[in-house]
C-alpha cells in the first residue's frame, strides 16, 4: 500500500504541517521525510528550540522549515483571516491568542495555502487537533459532518496485504441516519484510495430483522438510502459482524449478496462500537491501524494517537498527504 501511495507524491510532492514541531518523534520522522525528499516538512515552533531537541535526540533536520508562531510575519493577516472564518463566535483578540498555540496556527497555515496538510495528535488530544480543523478548515461543499475511518492492515502468507476500513471509530459520538449516509460515502471513497474495492457493511447485533430496537432500524434504513445513493457499490446491512466477515456464517444467515462474508468496509452504529471494534482487530487480529483519518474536510488533517512512535508517524504523514 505505502510504495503505491509514496510513488504518486514522487509525482507530486506535497508539503505537510507538523504543529508539535519539538516532538522527538516529529523530528524523527522528519528528518527521514526530509532525507526521502517526496514529502516537505512544516514545523512548528521557535527555531532554537526545535533544533535544540532535535540535536539531543539526535536527529538531522537540517532543510526543514520551520515557522515560528512569535516571529511569524503574516500573523496579522492571519488574524484577520481566522476573525472571518469564525464569523462573530471568537474576537480578534480570541483570535490572535488562539494563533499563538501550534495546533490553531499550523491549521491555518493550511486553510491559507502555506502547507497542504496537517498531521498533529502526538501531544494534543483528538479533541484539541480536530477542533481547529472543524472551525477553521470546515467540511467540504455538499457535506454536513466530518467523520473519521482507520484503515487496518494485515499481512498474509500469500505476500497480498488483507486491507480494511472500519468507520466512524474517533469523531461522531452516535452518528444519525443522515450522518451514516455520509460516513459510509466518506469512506468508500477513502477506501478506494487504500486499494480497496469496498463492500460495504453496515453493522448491528442483528442481521436482516434477527433482533429489533432503535438502532438495529437505524442501521437498517441507512444501509438502504446509502444503497440508493451509492447503486454501483456492493452495500447490505444491518448485519452482525460474523455475517459480514465470515462467508460460512454469511451462508446460515442466507445473506446471499456479494457482501456477507466478503466486507471489507465496516460502518459501526456508534463511536463505542466503532472504536472498540477496530482496537480489536489491531490488538488481537494483529492488524496495523492506520488513522483516524478525517473525512468530509476541505483539506487532510489528521490525529495522531499521543502513545505513537516515530515509524506511525512517518506513516500516518504519507497517508495524509496521500489524500491533498
Ligand atoms: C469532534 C469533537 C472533538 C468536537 O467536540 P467539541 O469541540 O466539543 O464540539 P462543539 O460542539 O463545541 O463544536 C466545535 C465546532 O466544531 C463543529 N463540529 C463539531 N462536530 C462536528 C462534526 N462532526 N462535523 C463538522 N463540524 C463539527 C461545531 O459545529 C462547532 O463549530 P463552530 O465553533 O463553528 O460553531 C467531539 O465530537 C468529540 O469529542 N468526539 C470524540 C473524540 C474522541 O474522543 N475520540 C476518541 C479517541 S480517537
Amino acid at each position: 500500500m505505502f510504495k503505491k501511495l509514496i510513488s504518486s507524491l514522487k509525482q507530486n510532492p506535497r508539503t505537510i504541517v507538523f504543529p508539535e514541531g519539538t516532538d522527538p518523534r516529529i523530528l524523527e520522522a522528519g528528518s527521514r521525510l526530509l532525507a526521502a525528499t517526496f514529502l516537505k516538512p512544516i514545523l512548528i515552533g521557535s527555531e532554537d528550540e526545535i533544533y535544540a531537541a532535535a540535536e539531543e535526540a539526535g536527529f538531522n533536520i537540517r532543510g526543514a522549515t520551520i515557522i515560528d508562531p512569535e516571529r511569524y510575519d503574516k500573523m496579522d493577516e492571519m488574524v484577520e483571516e481566522m476573525f472571518k472564518l469564525r464569523k462573530g463566535k471568537m474576537s480578534e483578540d480570541e483570535c490572535r491568542a488562539a494563533l499563538k498555540k501550534s495546533n490553531y496556527f499550523g491549521t491555518m497555515l493550511v486553510h491559507m495555502g502555506v502547507a497542504d496538510c496537517l498531521l498533529g495528535g502526538a501531544t494534543y488530544s483528538t479533541a484539541d487537533t480536530i477542533r481547529p480543523a472543524l472551525q477553521l478548515v470546515k467540511t467540504k461543499p455538499g457535506n454536513n459532518i466530518v467523520s473519521s475511518c482507520f484503515i487496518l492492515v494485515r499481512g498474509s502468507a500469500t505476500g497480498e496485504n488483507e486491507v480494511l476500513a472500519m468507520a466512524d471509530c474517533a469523531v461522531n459520538i452516535e452518528p444519525n441516519e443522515d450522518e451514516l449516509v455520509e460516513i459510509a460515502s466518506e469512506t468508500v471513497k477513502c477506501a478506494r484510495v487504500f486499494g480497496i474495492d469496498p463492500k460495504v457493511a453496515f453493522l448491528s447485533y442483528s442481521t436482516k430483522g434477527s433482533g429489533k430496537g432503535d438502532t438495529v432500524t437505524k442501521m437498517r434504513n441507512a444501509c438502504q438510502r446509502a444503497k440508493t445513493l451509492m447503486p454501483d457499490v456492493p452495500i447490505d446491512g444491518e448485519m452482525q459482524f460474523d455475517a459480514a466477515s465470515s462467508p460460512v456464517v454469511a451462508r446460515t444467515k442466507h445473506l446471499d449478496g456479494p457482501v456477507g462474508g466478503h466486507a471489507n468496509t465496516f460502518i459501526f452504529p456508534d463511536i463505542n462500537a466503532g472504536n472498540i471494534g477496530y482496537k480489536i482487530a489491531q490488538r488481537l487480529g494483529n492488524f496495523d491501524a492506520y488513522g483516524p483519518i478525517l473525512l468530509g474536510l476541505n483539506a487532510p488533517i489528521n490525529d495522531l494517537s499521543r502513545g505513537c512512535n516515530a515509524f506511525e508517524v512517518y506513516s500516518m504523514a504519507i497517508i495524509t498527504a496521500a489524500l491533498a
